[in-house]
């Protein structure tokens, strides 16, 4: 049995995990990451690609903002389509100059991991058996297997950072946690196809037969969803049947429509809201997916995950250098404030995109001038452009041990 001492356990090599464990270390503090996929795993999973001005800023003073920078798109504005006309929404002239950058996750979580084997310190891929305890105790516990032996490793503190399906959650006791959810009544199924993008910015699109979006991975690849019943078997859905649905949602009246090419993955996403609260108990702090879920739309996942961990590495460093804990028992209502914005943001673009299946008349010519006014009213633009480029995370790099 390997028995050991580290200052930070952190469960999960997502972003979450990875991003906490290279804050860390930027802060010269000690951490262990131990995920329970192999490395290739993790990388090829396919997962949503807009990062906000403040991710991408992060990322950058961070020192891993290489790739970012060669390959990410930064994007200034986004279309929103609807009665088969696009309108576009000025992200950058109604904010100061923010934007998004399209640059897909599973890119970003290369980045960390090759941040990650740089500095030496320790990150296990396929590890079994994970289980955190001892969490109310001032030395919480992670167990694991991995390479044939068992460890046991004593923690400062434990970051929870293993996704929805993750077991750090779960390990806290009953009745300590509330659960705030709203699932929603339909899932989108997406594709990645070798086609050029046809527009260089994102077209959200509410059609009558309900919601698509046009996104892409690269100059030379599309990503595209429509909103399909929820549980959709991907079986059901022919290539053919794909590219016929997709087009008929997306075609405007000007003509303009994704380019159609070979399509090289498919599958389907269901929709939660998501948010356990509060993000800590004792010594385990949960950060990313472990602690809320949004709805894909508005695309905050990542995003969410990279705020949680800024406000826990600022939290961390503060204990380390200075001794002092408020800012690990403020960790989880500094986070849950922008969390509740995200989610209200992202239940917002959900609801007022999609087509309900028991949706009333009135709900459709609601929807519909919400996107009217939405497209129409500079005050209405703002808002959804502020919200999209992402709003503050309410803590400064500097005071997480980095340059603004
Ligand atoms: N032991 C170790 N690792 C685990 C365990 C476990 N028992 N259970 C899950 N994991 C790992 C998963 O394999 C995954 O690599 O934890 C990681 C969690 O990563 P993500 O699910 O990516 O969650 P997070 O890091 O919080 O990232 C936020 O943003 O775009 C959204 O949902 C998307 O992944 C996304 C997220
Ligand atoms: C994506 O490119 O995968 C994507 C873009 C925007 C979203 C969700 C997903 O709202």
């Amino acid at each position: 049995m390997g028995g050991n001492r580290i200052q930070v356990g952190i469960v999960g090599a997502g972003p979450a995990g990875l991003l906490l464990g290279h804050l860390l270390h930027l802060n010269g503090i000690d951490s262990l990451i131990v995920e329970n996929r192999s490395r290739e795993y993790v990388i090829d999973r396919v997962r949503a690609g807009v990062l906000e001005q403040g991710t991408v800023d992060l990322l950058q003073a961070m020192g891993v903002g290489d790739g970012l920078q060669q390959a990410g798109l930064r994007h200034e504005g986004l279309h929103v389509s609807f009665r088969g006309s696009r309108h576009r929404i000025d992200l950058a002239g109604l904010t100061g100059g923010k934007a998004i950058t399209v640059y897909g996750q599973n890119e970003v979580v290369r980045d960390l991991i090759d941040a990650r084997t740089a500095t030496t310190r320790p990150l296990h891929f396929e590890a079994e058996r994970v289980s955190v305890s001892d969490l109310d105790s001032s030395s919480p516990v992670l167990r694991f297997q991995h390479g044939g032996a068992e460890h046991e490793v004593h923690c400062d503190y434990i970051a929870g950072c293993d996704g929805f399906h993750g077991i750090c959650r779960p390990a806290i006791p009953e009745g300590v946690l509330t659960v705030y959810e709203r699932i929603y009544p339909f899932a989108w199924l997406g594709i990645l196809s070798e086609a050029a993008p046809s527009s260089e910015e994102l077209v959200y699109t509410y059609h009558d037969r309900g919601f698509a979006l046009f996104s892409m991975r690269s100059p030379k690849v599309t990503r595209l969803y429509f909103q399909v019943p929820p549980d959709e078997p991907i079986e059901h859905w022919s290539d053919e049947a794909i590219w016929t649905e997709m087009l008929e949602r997306m075609t405007t009246q000007d003509g303009w429509q994704p380019n159609v090419g070979r399509i090289i993955q498919k599958s389907v996403t269901p929709m939660r809201s998501f948010v356990a609260a509060p993000m800590r108990y004792g010594r385990l702090f949960l950060a990313g997916d472990s602690a809320h879920i949004v709805p894909p739309t508005g695309a905050k996942g990542l995003n969410l995950a990279a705020s949680d961990v800024l406000v826990l590495a600022r939290a961390l460093k503060a204990f380390y250098q200075h001794g002092r804990t408020e800012w690990l028992q403020e960790y989880s209502d500094v986070c849950l404030r922008r969390v509740w914005k995200a989610q209200r943001f992202s239940w917002w673009m959900t609801s007022t995109l999609h087509r309900f299946p028991d949706g009333h008349a009135f709900d459709h010519q609601r929807q519909l001038a919400d996107l009217d006014y939405l497209t129409t009213s500079r005050a209405a633009m703002t808002s959804l452009a502020e919200q999209y480029v992402g709003l503050p995370a309410d803590v400064s790099f500097e005071s997480a041990g980095l340059t603004d």
